[in-house]
């Protein structure tokens, strides 16, 4: 039997896990799956789709810069892409429409509840920014029926706009936007979505934010301790977490839409954390 090819594209995307990620789902399912890695050029990842659809694949996920026109090339959404603006998993779908769906939400909501044991259900969570990563993942955590949702960025109005976008389906959620200044008193969950780690830079935020049970949550992910995570362990904090099991299980939500299976991802997850 041959395989059925599925890819990661991004550019740049020598550094991505995802093609690791699959080929271990892969293996331990049984599934007949090749996933490689394909750069697609700047100013073409709409041919480079095509031409991959064309060729017999079967499925793509998408990565930094093309989420957004994953999103605006696909010929219909799933909600939670809809609602988050951007795509990381394209398929055809039966009558061959090229369709988007994005499982980062559900890829964070699945680490910290089951992977963590960390209740959201009426928890305090402060989100740290605005961008993409942020709107990607706030209607799975809203859909967690939280009691407040903070979400505090740089520069205050894209929070707002955040607000005023996810507020229809924030019925039970008390959703605010202020600057990252502002919260003085301890939450559950604290979610770090901005990219200022990548700068080796820290949201001014205060100490207060921390109590002895907050769960921190950085979504980025990198070898040594993330900035924000470096921060949270000197103030005190006691459950830190990095991006690590929202990176596989987001990969688990692509495979189980395209191949109908649920790969285990607790294994994989230990495997890439002792790379
Ligand atoms: P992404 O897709 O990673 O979300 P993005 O849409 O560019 O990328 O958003 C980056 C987020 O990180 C934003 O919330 C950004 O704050 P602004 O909206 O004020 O730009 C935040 N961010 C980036 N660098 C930061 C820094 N050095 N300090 C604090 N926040 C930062």
């Amino acid at each position: 039997m041959t395989n059925d090819l599925y890819a990661v594209v991004g550019n740049p995307i020598s550094h991505s896990k995802s093609p690791r990620i699959h080929s271990l789902f892969a293996s331990e399912t049984g599934e007949p799956v090749e996933y490689t890695a394909i750069q697609a050029p700047l100013d073409d990842f709409a041919g480079t789709v095509r031409q991959f659809f064309e060729r017999g694949g079967k499925g793509l996920n998408v990565t930094v810069p093309f989420k957004e026109k994953a999103w605006k090339l696909a010929d219909r959404r799933t909600e939670r892409a809809e609602n988050a603006g951007a795509a990381n998993t394209l398929y055809l779908d039966d009558e061959g429409r090229l369709t988007a769906d994005n499982t980062d939400g559900c890829g964070i909501v699945r680490d910290l509840v089951v992977n963590h044991g960390v209740v959201l259900r009426q928890a305090r969570i402060l989100v740290l920014g605005a961008g993409g990563a942020v709107r990607g993942v706030l209607g799975p955590i809203l859909a967690e029926h939280p009691a407040v949702i903070t979400i505090a960025n740089r520069t205050v109005a894209k929070a707002d706009a955040l607000v005023n976008l996810f507020k229809p389906v924030a019925s039970e959620t008390a959703l605010s936007a202020c600057g990252f200044e502002q919260p003085r008193e301890p939450f559950d969950v604290i979610i770090n979505g901005t990219s200022a780690s990548l700068q080796g830079d820290l949201p001014p935020l205060s100490p207060e934010v921390l109590g002895e049970q907050t769960v921190v949550y950085d979504m980025m992910y990198s070898l040594q301790t993330t900035t924000f995570n470096q921060w949270a362990l000197e103030q005190g904090a006691q459950n830190v977490h990095d991006g690590l099991g929202m990176l596989v299980e987001q990969a688990a939500e692509s495979f189980r839409i395209w191949r109908g299976v649920n790969p285990a991802t607790g294994p994989v997850i230990e495997e890439l954390r002792n790379d």
